[in-house]
C-alpha cells in the first residue's frame, strides 16, 4: 500500500518535470525568438570590418590572391571560412562565447550575452564551448590588432607569459606571414562581439567599463 502511494508521488514528479524541461528548455526560447530573423552571413558581412581593411593594407598582394578586393562578397568569403577554422583547430575546447549573467563575468568579458545576438548564420550551430581553459571570446573583436593575434597564433607565450594555449605555425606560409586560413580565422575573431551593429557591443563594453572603473581593453 505504502509502496504504491510513493510510485504515484514518483509518477507525477516525472511528469510535472518532463514538461518542466520542455518549456523551459524547448518552448521558451522558441517563443522568445520565433521574431527574431535569421541573419545571413552575407547580412552581416555588408560593412567590411576595420581590421580586415587593415589586413588588406598591411599583406596587399596575399590578401588579394585568399580573397581579391574588399568587399562585402570578400568579407562574407572570410568570416565563414573563419568559423570553418576555428571549429576544426578546436579552439572551442578552451574558448567559450558566452558571457553568463553571474561572477561578475561581465566585468571581465564585457555586456551578458542575449539570445537575439546567436540568431545568426555564424552562430549556427552555437559556439557556446563546453568548458573555459582560456578567457570567453564573444567579445574579443577589437580587443587587440590583427598583428597581435598573428603573434600569438605563431606562439602565445612569447605574446602572454606563461600561456598554455597552443602554437599553429601552420596557419602560416613559409615566409612566416599569415596564411588564407589565418586571416580569415582573424577575421572572424575581430568579429565577434561587433553584432547586431545597432546595440554596439563594444561601446557598451566601454561604457560599461568606463562605469565601473576597470579597463576596456
Ligand atoms: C588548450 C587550450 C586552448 C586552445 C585549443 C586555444 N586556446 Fe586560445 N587561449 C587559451 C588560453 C589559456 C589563453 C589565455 C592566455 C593567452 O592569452 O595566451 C588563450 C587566449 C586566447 C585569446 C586572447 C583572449 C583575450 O581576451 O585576451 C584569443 C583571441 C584566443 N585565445 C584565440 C584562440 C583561437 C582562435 C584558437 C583556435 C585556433 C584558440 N585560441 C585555441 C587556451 C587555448
Amino acid at each position: 500500500m505504502k509502496i504504491e502511494k510513493f510510485s504515484t508521488v514518483f509518477l507525477v514528479a516525472g511528469i510535472f518535470f518532463f514538461f518542466f524541461a520542455f518549456a523551459t528548455l524547448v518552448a521558451s526560447p522558441w517563443w522568445m525568438l520565433k521574431n527574431v530573423p535569421i541573419a545571413s552571413v552575407e547580412e552581416l558581412a555588408e560593412i567590411p570590418d576595420e581590421y580586415f581593411v587593415k589586413m588588406s593594407e598591411r599583406y596587399p598582394a596575399k590578401f588579394k590572391n585568399y580573397f581579391g578586393e574588399v568587399n562585402p562578397k570578400s568579407y562574407a568569403k572570410a568570416l565563414r571560412l573563419g568559423r570553418d577554422v576555428y571549429v576544426a583547430e578546436g579552439c572551442w575546447h578552451c574558448h567559450s562565447q558566452f558571457v553568463r549573467p553571474i561572477s561578475n563575468e561581465d566585468q571581465r568579458f564585457g555586456p551578458v550575452s542575449t539570445p537575439t545576438e546567436y540568431q545568426n548564420e555564424l552562430q549556427m550551430p552555437q559556439m557556446f564551448g563546453t568548458r573555459r581553459i582560456g578567457p570567453d571570446l564573444i567579445r574579443v573583436g577589437g580587443k587587440y590588432d590583427n598583428a597581435w593575434h598573428f603573434n600569438h597564433f605563431m606562439n602565445p607565450p612569447a605574446v602572454v607569459e606563461g600561456s598554455i594555449m597552443p602554437k599553429y605555425p601552420w596557419l602560416f606560409d613559409s615566409e612566416g606571414d599569415p596564411n588564407e586560413k589565418c586571416m580569415a580565422l582573424t577575421a572572424y575573431i575581430q568579429w565577434l562581439g561587433t553584432w547586431p551593429p545597432t546595440k554596439g557591443m563594444k561601446e557598451d563594453w566601454d561604457a560599461d567599463a568606463d562605469d565601473k572603473g576597470t579597463a576596456a581593453k
